[in-house]
């Protein structure tokens, strides 16, 4: 709503992501691309931008995949060259840096999740990141059920009434205890979510070496958020196997995203099979570990123990 998004606009997403990404624009009218992604960081590819910009193009969405940065100084090179808006799905990548700077305040807009999967959650929620001031004023309307009560709350006018489309963004002040509870904490969790992190990897270096299996790749000039651990297997019947091996321990393991281009709202879009073929690949392959910021280290022996006992 803020972009002015209008029916018929262009929006790159990438294809290995979830439906929120699209999801945001769509329901503006807009007609989602699908780009496909990079095979070490599984991000948007920066180089295969610039070759689906059309007349119509309004914006490019990069999903920093579990946390670790696209490579963000080509995308805005591009998107300043070609007059595109950058929206970052920062859904992972709370208080991940690229190159020293947060992840999130390189676009007109950084999109967060507080959704129960991610590292600081309230069950469901998000935020907003604006890194244009000109937005703000809007902003505070839409979020807000169109009026400016912001502006009445501030004494700027006497009363306050409809001026504008909008809904009901804010999180409930139960929602937001949940979540300052967690702010205050974040130097805790997310020094346990790092020892949780370089645990597997660490603990499963050799095993993938052996197995064929690719670990988490993240370039040095990225700070991730150890939002999660992934495996990519060397095919899609072993990412099954060894989900039933671990199951058969009691260890619940998951496997995502479908790929965007071939769903059936992808396909309605244009999407076609074999579009995106790294998102393709992926989305067979990977499967992430059982992460959340209680898990002990008992648990998390026994998890790399039961994988270790696996070949693929
Ligand atoms: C890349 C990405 N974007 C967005 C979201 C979440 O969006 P929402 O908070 O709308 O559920 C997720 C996962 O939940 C995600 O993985």
């Amino acid at each position: 709503m803020l972009l002015d998004i209008q029916p018929g606009d262009e929006v790159f997403v990438p294809s290995f992501t979830f439906v929120s990404t699209a999801n945001a624009f769509v329901l503006r009218g807009a007609r989602p691309v699908f780009a496909d992604i990079r095979p070490d960081t599984l991000n948007l590819d920066e180089r295969l931008v610039e070759d689906l910009v059309t007349p119509r193009t309004r914006a490019v969405v990069p999903v920093h995949y579990a946390g670790v940065g696209c490579e963000m100084d080509a995308l805005l090179e591009i998107a300043a060259r070609r007059q595109l808006q950058i929206v970052e799905d920062a859904a992972h990548a709370l208080f991940a840096r690229y190159k020293g700077r947060y992840l999130g305040t390189f676009g007109t807009l950084g999109a967060l999740s507080f959704h129960e999967t991610k590292n600081i959650h309230c069950g469901e929620g998000g935020a907003l990141i604006l890194n244009d001031p000109r937005f703000i004023k809007r902003a505070e309307i839409l979020r807000d059920k169109g009026t400016d009560r912001k502006r009445f709350f501030r004494g700027e006018v006497d009363k306050y009434t409809w001026v504008d489309i909008g809904s009901s963004y804010p999180p409930s002040d139960v929602l937001a205890a949940i979540l300052l509870a967690q702010l205050e904490k974040r130097v805790e969790i997310y020094a346990r979510r790092r020892a949780i992190w370089e645990r597997y990897d660490q603990g499963l270096a050799e095993w993938a070496r052996k197995n064929g299996v690719r670990t988490p790749v993240v370039p040095a000039h990225c700070e991730q958020s150890y939002h999660m651990y992934y495996l990519i297997l060397p095919s899609l019947a072993a990412r099954q196997r060894l989900i039933a091996h671990l199951l058969a321990a009691g260890i619940l393991s998951v496997f995502h995203y479908t790929p965007l281009h071939t769903s059936a709202m992808g396909l309605h879009f244009g999407g076609q099979p074999g579009q995106c073929p790294v998102s393709e690949w992926t989305s067979d392959r990977l499967l992430r570990l059982p992460f959340y910021n209680h898990l002990e280290a008992d648990d998390q022996a026994s998890v790399i123990e039961t994988i270790l006992g696996f070949s693929c």
